[in-house]
């Protein structure tokens, strides 16, 4: 229970970062961080800006050849690609064969920070997706196992307009909880939620003064094998 002095601390501090301190577990080894990033949100949608800058957003096709309609693009060592060969982590974009943008500092703190919090210590990723949601896209239900070293958990940030997330069971047959999500939200999961089946509903239209008419997700990975940076 909060109390006399640390509450006001509290709400000190929840007033200056922007993190109210509310954490809601999903399920064992998955938890929604409720405004965890929300006072650093410009910065990151500023690094955003200069890695699309870099490296476009664009429509990746599935492998069997539709376009996505959530827009991505990547920073880190490795990128998620998906293309008619298949779904995997490329090096580089191979929309230029150039190396992916480095990570920013400010992702690796977010994503460390966010993974302990939810209880995985030493978090270091080396992976980063941009998702861009323009209203109606959407991310069908879907395991992410394209990473090698499954015991690292996945830091997912919510940015601009809202989302319902939905988060599944082990089998893609299990009903998902229906999740709203709002700018500056952090979902993690990992350890016996690690391949939890997830996605995005349509998004709705709207505008918010943060990214306009777009919502903006970043995924963080350790995509590469076990004790690579
Ligand atoms: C993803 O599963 O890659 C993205 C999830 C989200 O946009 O919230
Ligand atoms: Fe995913």
């Amino acid at each position: 229970m909060r109390c006399g002095a640390q509450a006001v601390i509290d709400d000190l501090f929840a007033g200056l970062d922007g993190d109210d301190g509310r954490r809601e577990t999903l399920a064992e080894g998955a938890m929604i961080l409720r405004g965890f990033v929300r006072a650093r949100a410009q910065s990151l949608l500023a690094a955003v800006g200069e890695i699309a800058a870099t490296a476009p957003f664009r429509h990746m096709l599935t492998p069997g050849g539709l376009r996505m309609s959530v827009a991505m693009s990547n920073c880190g060592g490795l990128g998620w690609v998906s293309d008619p060969r298949g779904y995997r982590y490329s090096p580089v974009d191979p929309e230029n064969g150039r190396q992916w943008p480095a990570m920013p500092d400010s992702f690796v703190d977010l994503a460390r920070s966010a993974a302990a919090e939810a209880g995985f210590a030493d978090f270091t990723p080396d992976a980063c997706l941009l998702n861009r949601y323009a209203a109606g896209s959407r991310l069908s239900l879907h395991q992410d196992r394209d990473e090698i070293d499954r015991g690292a958990p996945i830091v997912s940030v919510s940015l601009g307009l809202p989302a319902v997330f939905l988060f599944g069971g082990l089998k893609r047959s299990d009903s998902p909880a229906r999740i709203l999500l709002v700018h500056g939200d952090v979902v993690v999961w990992g350890g016996p939620s690690r391949l939890r089946y997830h996605g995005v509903q349509p998004i709705k239209a709207g505008r918010c003064p943060e990214t306009g008419d777009c919502r903006i997700n970043l995924t963080l990975r350790k995509a590469g094998p076990p004790g690579s940076a």
